[in-house]
């Protein structure tokens, strides 16, 4: 029934990323293009089914160096020699030598965009159209790096003294924008670099690793060290020469690499509860769209998504508003990533523990206004779940799931809609749907959040335009915001030099 809803939240428009999709795929490893393009679709029809079908048990990443799993303490210390012996070189260089290396990285990301959106699709399962916002969003940031370094090198007066050694830990849930970012923006301060892969997509650094060195990057100054959380991982986090840290991921990792490093220098993108309001004064059709995309893009399995909704006066009290929100959500294709026609796909692993709790528990007072059910035995599938009657104080008011389900709040009017956004301990995404420009002023003065959307989804920060970062128990050390102007600057850190008398 409301199809247009779900069509305006799901498809891939030429959206706001700098790089998009091309109407034509050049030959790439692994795949022969086609090229009969299909109006229907945003992207070439004949090439995403190729890429479909090179995702059941894609082996892409073909590099042998430093792939295969590192079990030990030396061979983590061997590793950062490595790394420490190339980074002076790498440091010398210069801005501008590294920024052609980020630009040869782009040119490359590009090149194997099917490769990077086949092994998401296999290794997360993450659908089509969603991996390729994220390509996109890699090639921006490797754009964006490679400007800002340049502008680096042009500021008189100041230095910037990069990291010798560099970990980069990113998440499997944006196992290729994330992962690019962030080892990205190291490499072009002059920090060597060592990616240490999330055990969920191994195969999606490899790519990445692969694009970075056919790039120029050379293969000590980026090491892949698949170390997992064991000892080799605990030794490469707190090894006395690595001088900082990048982590995307829950906020309980940051506290488990700070239990082993009391001093490390963090700088890490943590978890988020997030909210959209909507008052009396929001466009409904708008605002049910925006919530279908933030609550259940990538299954929900982003720390910022929406799994919250708070609904204002009227609103809460609109059964248009509510019946859309619903019906949109129970419309929504669920199917793996294979299926180009999926808009919802599988979670990372079995619904087990806190998941599988918020997709079956309600606490107290709330019922379903959507019972997600589980569609099959792998316990990977499962379709949405929107709870009603959330309260505040609510377990789930207070809890991240990470999965396909929202809750809906009510709020007697908009300062006390606030107080329920801001009253988690987290402070990543918050969103305001209305029209009314006294309420959105109020609101932006009110909210505590990393990055404020008003009258759109709040997930997909923008390189460049809405650098992503949050506050509170979003992030920990000096809390500079991925793709942001600052961002380089504070990862290098800045030595004002005084003035030569
Ligand atoms: N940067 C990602 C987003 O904005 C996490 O949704």
């Amino acid at each position: 029934r409301f199809r247009a809803a779900v069509a305006a939240a799901t498809r891939v428009v030429p959206g706001p990323n700098r790089h998009q999709t091309p109407d034509r795929v050049p030959e790439g490893p692994g795949f022969t293009w086609s090229t009969d393009s299909d109006p229907a679709l945003p992207v070439n029809r004949a090439w995403a089914r190729d890429v479909a079908a090179a995702m059941p048990g894609c082996r892409l990443g073909t590099t042998t160096l430093n792939t295969h799993r590192v079990e030990t303490a030396d061979q983590v210390d061997a590793a950062v020699a490595t790394a420490l012996g190339a980074a002076p070189g790498w440091a010398e260089a210069g801005a501008s030598a590294r920024a052609d290396v980020l630009y040869r990285v782009a040119a490359e990301l590009a090149r194997r965009r099917g490769d990077l959106l086949a092994v998401a699709g296999h290794e997360t399962g993450k659908v089509f159209e969603q991996g390729d916002v994220e390509v996109s969003e890699a090639i921006d940031f490797a754009d964006w790096y490679a400007e800002q370094a340049g502008l680096l090198e042009q500021v008189d007066g100041a230095r910037y003294v990069p990291a010798r050694v560099s970990v980069v830990a990113p998440p499997w849930n944006f196992p290729l924008a994330i992962t690019t970012g962030s080892t990205l923006a190291p490499l072009a301060t002059g920090s060597a670099v060592i990616l240490k892969p999330a055990p969920q997509a191994r195969q999606c650094a490899a790519v990445i690793a692969e694009c970075m060195w056919a790039a120029g990057v050379p293969r000590e100054v980026l090491q892949l060290v698949d170390a997992g959380e064991g000892e080799a991982g605990r030794r490469l986090i707190s090894h006395p020469d690595v001088d900082r840290v990048i982590l995307t991921g829950a906020h309980d990792t940051a506290k488990l690499f700070r239990s082993w490093r009391p001093d490390l220098p963090l700088l890490a993108e943590t978890s988020g509860k997030n909210a959209i309001i909507v008052t009396e004064n929001g466009d409904y059709d708008l605002a049910a769209a925006d919530i279908i995309a933030s609550a259940f893009g990538h299954a929900g399995q982003k720390c910022s998504a929406a799994s919250l909704v708070i609904l204002v006066g009227q609103a809460y009290r609109s059964k248009r508003l509510r019946t859309q929100i619903i019906d949109a959500a129970a419309s929504l294709r669920v199917g793996g990533p294979e299926d180009l026609t999926t808009q919802l796909g599988p979670v990372i692993e079995p619904a087990a523990g806190k998941l599988l709790d918020g997709l079956t528990r309600l606490d107290p007072g709330q019922n379903w206004a959507l019972e997600p059910r589980r569609l099959d035995e792998s316990g990977r599938f499962w379709s949405p779940g929107i709870r009603a009657g959330v309260r505040a104080g609510d377990r789930y008011h207070f809890t991240e799931y990470f999965g396909p389900v929202t809750g809906i709040m009510y709020a007697p009017d908009l300062a006390t809609a606030v107080a329920y956004q801001n009253g988690t301990e987290y402070g990543l995404t918050a969103g305001l749907h209305s029209l009314d420009p006294e309420e959105i002023s109020w609101w932006c003065d009110h909210v505590n959040a990393g990055n404020l959307y008003v009258n759109r989804g709040i997930t997909g920060a923008i390189v460049g335009r809405q650098p992503f970062g949050g506050w509170k128990k979003s992030a920990v050390g000096p809390g500079a915001k991925a793709g942001g102007p600052n961002y380089l600057a504070v990862l290098g850190g800045w030595e004002p030099i005084a003035p030569v008398a």
